[in-house]
């Protein structure tokens, strides 16, 4: 049985005087990697990291933006013999991940439908803040939460199951208060709206009829309706959910402005054609899960390889709705000095930003989430996070995670940005001055100490970026908050070889 101390050295950094041991404590705070294109993120500090996480035992989850991701953590894995714990949820193989399964396992009732809307509207609104900034208007966010809430209700009492498919077809076919007559009239889905309620009824009628039988004493000479409906709406919960149902879409939703009403569903609409196309829909909607989250506390490492640069927003989707279900699987343990610590790793990390991300990786380090999350710069998160407020968004989320680390960098912002945090030094200025006198010229030179930028934001333009150029080294600064190096300084200049073998 492996034991997880938090005090567990992982990384050895050599000092010029000392070396400074990094820990599972500080990877359980958080690892943030800032590089340019070709700067060595992946093959430098990225692959060392993964490494040194394989080995100590860590389970974890990997989401993908490129193709070779898959193909370098097979390698990982086998040089630190962890082959066989290794599980990649891909179009070639057999291994599912059925989501709306595994929610309705782990709740029941309105506790299911409250999770689901959670996980859903945080996928749609990940990919809207991206695509256009939509999530600024709040009265949209409102409309897609509730669109959301009540679409998986009337589908859970219709059917007494939720499916992708249904949900789908219902938003597409509720009915419009200008019915547009190109929509084809007899196609099978453009009822689904109508069928739904169609079961409701019938289920709402039959619960209604055994109710007045049970109650036939107590509603004996009730004959006003308003009455008997408040005494059926209390005792049969179906009745009330039904009329709960049609006063949101008869009510609430038909009558929307077309041009609200277009987002919403377009948002919604696109999101579950996307989930309903293979390979997605095979992996995540369809088969029984063999494969769950809670593994990773196992030690097994999930792989999505569903690399965006390939399917794009289909894969985006896929992963987020994957770490979000993940993350919060992960918050449910309760971890004690000895519990496994997982790592949630994302390369392109801004691809999978979502508007949950900063509360999770405020409470990463008591649930024992190492995240390590790599990106070229600032300004690639700004975008993905909070829209126009998004700097400060971004600054307040990069300081939940403890260590960064910088390498060469062309972008000004990252580069300032990591030259204020490693902070100013007292350099000695000497100046000299000279003043002519009567006849004769006296020279004085002055000593005071002055305040400078401990490494100037230039530094990082010429860090070594590996390749057989360099000898495979890649340089960079890593920086750790609150807690100075063996030197006294809270950074150190560090080198990781390409060819790292442990
Ligand atoms: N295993 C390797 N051995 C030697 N050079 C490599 C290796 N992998 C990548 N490179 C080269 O090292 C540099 C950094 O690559 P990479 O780590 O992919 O950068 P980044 O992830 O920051 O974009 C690039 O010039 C790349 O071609
Ligand atoms: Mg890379």
């Amino acid at each position: 049985m492996l034991h997880f101390d938090l005090d567990t050295p992982l990384i050895e950094i050599q000092g010029k005087l000392q070396n400074d041991i990094w820990t599972i404590r500080h990877a359980v705070e958080g690892v943030q990697i800032f590089g340019g294109i070709g700067s060595g993120k992946s093959s430098g500090s990225g692959r060392f990291l993964a490494l040194k996480y394989l080995r100590a035992g860590f389970g974890g989850l990997v989401l993908t933006v490129k193709p070779d991701e898959r193909e370098e953590w097979i390698k990982y894995c086998r040089l630190v013999n962890r082959i066989h714990d290794l599980v990649v949820i891909s179009s070639q193989n057999d291994n599912f991940f059925n989501f709306l399964d595994y929610e309705t396992e782990r709740n029941s009732g309105g506790q299911l439908t409250e999770n689901l809307v959670d996980v859903l509207k945080t996928v749609i609104r990940a990919g809207s803040e991206k695509s256009h900034g939509k999530s600024e208007d709040p009265f949209w966010e409102n409309a897609l939460d509730m669109l959301l809430f009540n679409v998986i209700d009337l589908c859970q009492l219709a059917y007494g199951k939720i499916s992708v498919r249904r949900m789908y077809d219902i938003v597409q076919s509720i009915p419009r208060l200008q019915e547009d007559s190109s929509r084809a009239a007899n196609k099978d889905n453009t009822r689904a709206y109508e069928k739904a309620f169609d079961k409701v009824d019938v289920l709402v009628r039959s619960k209604l009829e055994k109710w007045e039988t049970q109650n036939a004493a107590r509603l004996r000479g009730i004959d006003d309706r308003d009455i008997y409906d408040e005494i059926a709406s209390a005792d049969v919960p179906e009745y009330r959910q039904m009329k709960y149902l049609k006063q949101f879409f008869e009510d609430t939703y038909i009558p929307l402005s077309e041009k609200t009403r277009s987002i919403v569903e377009f948002s919604f609409s696109g999101f579950l054609f996307r989930l309903l196309r293979d390979p997605v829909y095979k992996l995540f909607c369809s088969n029984p899960s063999n494969i769950r989250p809670e593994d990773c506390l196992n030690g097994k490492i999930i792989l999505l390889d569903l690399p965006v640069k390939l399917y794009d927003k289909v894969g985006r989707d896929a992963q987020i709705m994957f770490k979000y279900i993940w993350q919060r699987a992960m918050e449910r343990r309760d971890p004690n000095n000895g519990t496994r610590p997982v790592f949630l790793w994302a390369d392109e990390a801004q691809n999978f930003l979502h508007e949950h991300d900063a509360d999770y990786q405020a409470t990463a380090r008591s649930s024992r989430i190492c995240t390590v999350y790599i990106t070229q710069n600032l300004p690639n998160y700004y975008g993905n996070m909070g829209g126009q407020k998004g700097e400060f968004k971004v600054k307040s989320f990069l300081g939940t995670l403890n260590t960064k680390i910088f390498h060469a960098n062309s972008d000004i912002e990252t580069n300032n940005y990591a030259s204020s945090l490693f902070g100013d030094h007292l350099m000695e200025k000497i100046s000299k001055g000279s003043s002519i006198g009567l006849g004769n010229i006296s020279k004085s030179s002055n000593t005071s100490a002055e305040y400078e930028r401990a490494i100037r934001p230039e530094r990082f333009i010429s860090l070594k970026t590996g390749s057989p150029r360099n000898q495979n080294v890649v340089e960079g600064f890593i920086q750790r908050q609150g807690e100075p190096f063996a030197n006294g300084s809270n950074f150190i200049k560090m080198q990781f070889s390409q060819n790292y073998s442990p």
